[in-house]
């Protein structure tokens, strides 16, 4: 008996010790460049999966704020106006309100969507960038450059292309390789050229401040070592470059399109686009909270250690989030670190990889207008790329479409809700004696909503949404084993039983399928008649319907998409 007792304690303890370890969820989602429309691509690396995470923990009652928005300044802006043959600014606040409708289109559910171009972006990194400085941490020193006699400009990271030193690939940008993953500089480059004039740069010297990055390696290491629970893919990655040494790395740039230096004579010269871009997500939080009760709030996200700071990105993101960014937070010392950073890689369009660049990837803008954004998410959601790439196909997209939510899910709700209107006046018939197959479809869902929760807890998004999906699939099995249409004509108390779970079901995937298909949930609780404020995740194992209660009408949730739109 004592036995049992201690035993109680020390699991209470472990749930407590758990819970209270961390007391909010800071998540953040790597920030899009404002330079070309946001594509499939930035939705499967990392602002899906951590919208779902969000919804998840928002649903779990965690205190959680969902952090993103546009990165605006580095050569890629630049490059795209040259481009585009409008100024960088042009650029961005065409780009910045377009992808941040498009985001909303699919439902993503921020927080805040600024941007780097604000003021309150620039004083904040010019503060942090401050703050090492006059800690005496950053250096100054004369480097060979690539210059482009024919721009009169120094060729700095995305104006330079060549071959890869690393793996060969012969277009490769001067900050780094998109075909290995390499980080570069642009004299590591075999045959540079300009990228916008195609002619070869000649070496000068220009001087530049360093963050000491080499320093940091040790602790970075250990701090890495100390992460039991992330991906092995993240974490190779790391080892990887502590292998080879991590080196000290230029954080100025010779550039008028940035933040300026805070610090004397540095005329021409501004912070480099990845130093300065993930302190936006700081600064982001900032403007969060700038007018609310408690202005100051954010401090409470980012420099209290019981904050769970969670990095979604794709893996080219990998080296500047769990190496770089650490490291500058390390140094200096009032942040916490990030608790995990869930990389994805990534999601290649029917067999190459999606670039905007070049031009070959699937905007968001598109697909919104020809198809339910619950059926988008859905369809990269099923086919993440958590561990390895993967391919993005439409023939995909009509079959999760047609063959799951709409036959699966959509058909069970619709079911369920034809009989409610038709045999009992469109309300919540009574449930007052449950037999054993129905006792067991209900504690079905309170397993389904653990383990689909440690899915979510664990990153393992596309494990969360088949389990979801396989809790209907049971649901349909009840419906077709209890046979409600022969219950109707021998045993109508029998048949409201059976409705009734039915429509405590659809309750339940309202929430389960909240965070993958928010506007589907939307209108299950609104044919359900229950408000959205009322959900929780607790709840969805919860028989929550009261017999008599009124249903509205029901929706069509996923119409059937034809081979022709597919084909077109
Ligand atoms: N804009 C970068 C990209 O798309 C990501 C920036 S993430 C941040 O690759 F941390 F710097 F904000
Ligand atoms: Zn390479």
């Amino acid at each position: 008996m004592a036995g049992f007792f201690i035993l109680f304690w020390v699991f209470l303890l472990i749930i407590m010790e758990n819970s209270e370890k961390f007391k909010r969820i800071l998540v953040t989602s790597a920030l899009t460049y404002a330079n070309g429309e946001t594509h499939l691509g930035h939705i499967a690396g990392s602002i899906l999966p951590a919208d779902m995470y969000v919804r998840y923990c928002r649903l779990s009652g965690y205190d959680v704020i969902y952090i993103c928005g546009s990165d605006e300044y580095g050569t890629a802006i630049e490059m795209s106006a040259i481009k585009e043959g409008i100024s960088p600014k042009e650029i961005i606040d065409k780009y910045h309100f377009l992808n941040k409708q498009s985001y909303e289109g699919l439902g993503m559910s921020f927080d805040i969507y600024s941007r780097t171009s604000t003021d309150i972006h620039k004083k904040n990194s010019q503060d942090f960038f401050k703050v090492l400085y006059d800690k005496g941490l950053l250096y100054q020193k004369s480097e060979k450059q690539l210059y482009s006699e024919k721009e009169k400009r120094f060729l700095a990271d995305r104006f330079v292309i060549g071959t890869c030193p690393v793996c060969g690939y012969e277009e490769a940008r001067g900050d780094e390789c998109e075909n290995c993953g390499s980080a570069l500089s642009p004299l590591e480059l075999k045959n540079p050229r300009s990228t916008i004039t195609g002619d070869t740069p000649v070496v000068k010297e220009s001087t530049h401040y360093y963050f000491p990055l080499s320093k940091y390696q040790d602790s970075l290491d250990k701090w890495i070592i100390s992460k039991s629970d992330w991906k092995p893919n993240v974490v190779n990655y790391c080892k990887g470059w502590f292998k080879t040494g991590l080196q000290d790395r230029a954080i100025t740039r010779d550039l008028n399109w940035g933040v300026p230096l805070p610090v004397n004579n540095s005329e021409g010269k501004v912070i480099y686009v990845w130093f300065e871009a993930p302190i936006g997500y700081i600064s982001n939080t900032i403007e969060l909270f700038q007018n609310s009760k408690n202005p100051d709030k954010w401090k409470e996200y980012w420099q209290s250690n019981d904050t769970k700071l969670v990095h979604f990105l794709g893996k080219d993101n990998i080296i500047f989030h769990a190496i770089f960014f650490p490291a500058m937070l390390m140094a200096h010392e009032n942040y916490v670190l990030a608790e995990n950073v869930p990389a994805n890689e990534f999601m290649n369009l029917e067999g190459s990889k999606q670039s905007k660049s070049k031009g070959h990837a699937i905007y968001v803008k598109d697909v919104l207008e020809k198809f339910n954004p619950d059926t988008i998410r859905y369809t990269i959601a099923t086919n993440m790329p958590e561990n390895k790439d993967t391919d993005f196909y439409w023939s995909d997209l009509q079959a999760k479409n047609n063959n799951e939510l709409g036959a699966i899910l959509g058909n069970f709700v619709n079911r369920t809700f034809v009989f409610a209107q038709k045999y009992f006046e469109g309300t919540v018939p009574e449930a007052n004696e449950y037999l054993e197959i129905d006792k067991n479809i209900i504690n079905s869902i309170k397993s389904y909503s653990s383990s689909i929760a440690s899915y979510y807890e664990n990153y393992k998004f596309k494990d969360a949404v088949s389990e979801t999906m396989n809790l209907v699939r049971d649901a349909n099995k009840y419906f077709n084993d209890t046979e409600p249409w022969k219950a109707i004509k021998d045993d109508k108390a029998r048949c409201a039983v059976i409705i009734n779970t039915c429509l405590q079901l659809c309750r339940s995937f309202a929430v389960l399928f909240n965070p993958v298909l928010p506007f589907s949930s939307e209108k299950l609780l609104r044919m359900l008649n229950i408000s959205e404020e009322a959900i929780t995740w607790k709840s969805a194992a919860e028989l929550k319907l009261k017999a008599g209660s009124k249903l509205n009408n029901p929706e069509i949730l996923f119409r059937k998409i034809e081979d022709t739109e597919i084909d077109k």
